[in-house]
């Protein structure tokens, strides 16, 4: 009875989003949990943290933004007041924001990402994948080896973004590299300012070229938005690019990783994928159910007693999207991939006003992405040790896969 919860000492756990293995051993740290009773753990790491584990109480978390902050959203072992997400972010970001600003930043960046603006960019996509399945040259089945995370899942976010910021395609190596060093530096150290500055250097002569040339892209689109009626400034402008890179890149490639990984240890799930394309729109939610990747985090803003456990002000409360989507009340037989779900309303984007803005994005990357592997390649399996990012974005960042078959 999640009313019914017993003294703090009760659900203490050392409970911690960093565990190596994440995918493939969080899920039983969560069972345990929910089996011995226990809805919202604790832990009394980064200086104490709580942590629900039950689709109602993450669902109800999200929801109360009276009482749990946005201010910062990823945990650190840092004073709270000094986080929120790193420079140069100095515009406006929704993520970081809380009502009634919130809507304002968010209103912002919406119409950017409506379907009508993302269906257009399939074709190019699916260019953008086929060239990297090109690239991996020749295939010997059943021998050759390719890591599907380092030679593909890493460079589709990051390519299809640049490209909708209308970055010269040029370009495309050396953006990749200050995106994924940044992303490196802010996952290994939540907080940090540095790293950013190739990047926001980068970004900065970029919106110079924008504002003197003015095109149908991305960055002009923000280049002429205005927030409260003042137009946006260079620095808003280059805050709303990091903020994009920071939840949009590291994200998708961890979607695609883990489903390319849960792909090539259950080889009938790619069979069915290869012998009838249209379950893709099933499997699509199912990955992100049983995979999601992102864990939030807010902040208490003042003390409450949240179904009788004492949380006081500036504890962290992590928002585990990934237990929510395992939990047996939501979703029957949660611990199975049912590759064809029918009822999965998964919280793999958040709830509440935060929800991922990037959501159809998003699925067009990683359907489109999981397409064009599983047409190249009709049967791969695993074929090494996987190495998982750290974290609250969790997917492989090595992925080693023995090809079994090259499609004709
Ligand atoms: C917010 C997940 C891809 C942009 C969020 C949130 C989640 C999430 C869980 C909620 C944050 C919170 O409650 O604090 C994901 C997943 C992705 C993905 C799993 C990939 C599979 C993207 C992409 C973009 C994007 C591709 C854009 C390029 C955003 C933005 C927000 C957000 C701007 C903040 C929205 C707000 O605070 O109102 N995302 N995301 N995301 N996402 Fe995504």
């Amino acid at each position: 009875d999640p009313d019914d919860y017993g003294p703090v000492e009760d659900y203490r756990t050392d409970f911690d989003h960093a565990w190596p293995e994440y995918n493939a051993t969080a899920p039983e740290v969560w069972k345990e949990l929910r089996e011995g009773g226990c809805p919202v753990a604790h832990s009394d790491r980064y200086g104490g943290m709580w942590a629900p584990i039950t689709h109602e109480t993450v669902h109800e978390i999200s929801y109360d933004t009276d009482h749990f902050t946005s201010r910062a959203v990823i945990v650190s072992v840092g004073r709270p007041g000094d986080l929120a997400l790193p420079a140069p972010i100095g515009g406006a970001p929704p993520i970081t924001s809380d009502p009634p600003f919130h809507a304002v930043a968010r209103r912002l960046l919406l119409p950017a990402f409506a379907p009508k603006q993302i269906e257009p960019w399939e074709d190019e996509v699916r260019r953008l994948c086929v060239k990297l399945l090109d690239e991996m040259g020749d295939i010997t089945p059943g021998e050759t080896v390719i890591d599907a995370a380092v030679q593909y899942a890493q460079h589709i976010p990051v390519n299809v973004i640049g490209r909708m910021l209308g970055f010269p395609p040029e370009d495309e190596a050396l953006f990749r590299k200050f995106v994924h060093d940044a992303l490196e530096r802010i996952n290994e150290e939540p907080g940090t300012r540095e790293g950013l500055s190739d990047l926001g250097e980068y970004i900065g002569r970029q919106i110079d070229d924008h504002r003197e040339n003015p095109r149908d892209d991305l960055t002009t689109y923000l280049l002429n938005v205005e927030i409260d009626g003042t137009p946006a400034t260079d620095d808003m402008v280059g805050g709303m690019i990091v903020l994009l890179l920071i939840a949009g890149v590291d994200t998708t490639w961890s979607a695609i990783g883990s489903s390319l990984w849960h792909l090539a240890q259950n080889q009938e799930d790619t069979q069915r994928l290869v012998d009838d394309p249209d379950v893709m729109t099933f499997a699509l939610e199912e990955f992100l159910r049983a995979y999601a990747p992102v864990t939030m985090a807010r902040l208490v803003a003042e003390d409450i007693d949240f179904h009788g456990c004492p949380m006081k002000k500036d504890d962290w409360v992590l928002l585990p999207f990934p237990a929510a989507n395992r939990d047996p009340l939501q979703f029957e037989d949660p611990d199975t991939f049912i590759i064809d779900r029918a009822k999965n309303r998964h919280a793999a984007f958040g709830l509440g006003i935060h929800r991922c803005l990037g959501s159809n994005l998003a699925r067009l990357e990683l359907k489109v992405a999981i397409e064009e592997f599983v047409r190249r390649f009709p049967a791969f399996e695993l074929a090494g040790d996987v190495r998982w990012s750290v974290g609250q974005v969790r997917g492989p960042r090595e992925l080693p896969v023995r090809i079994l078959q090259v499609a004709d």
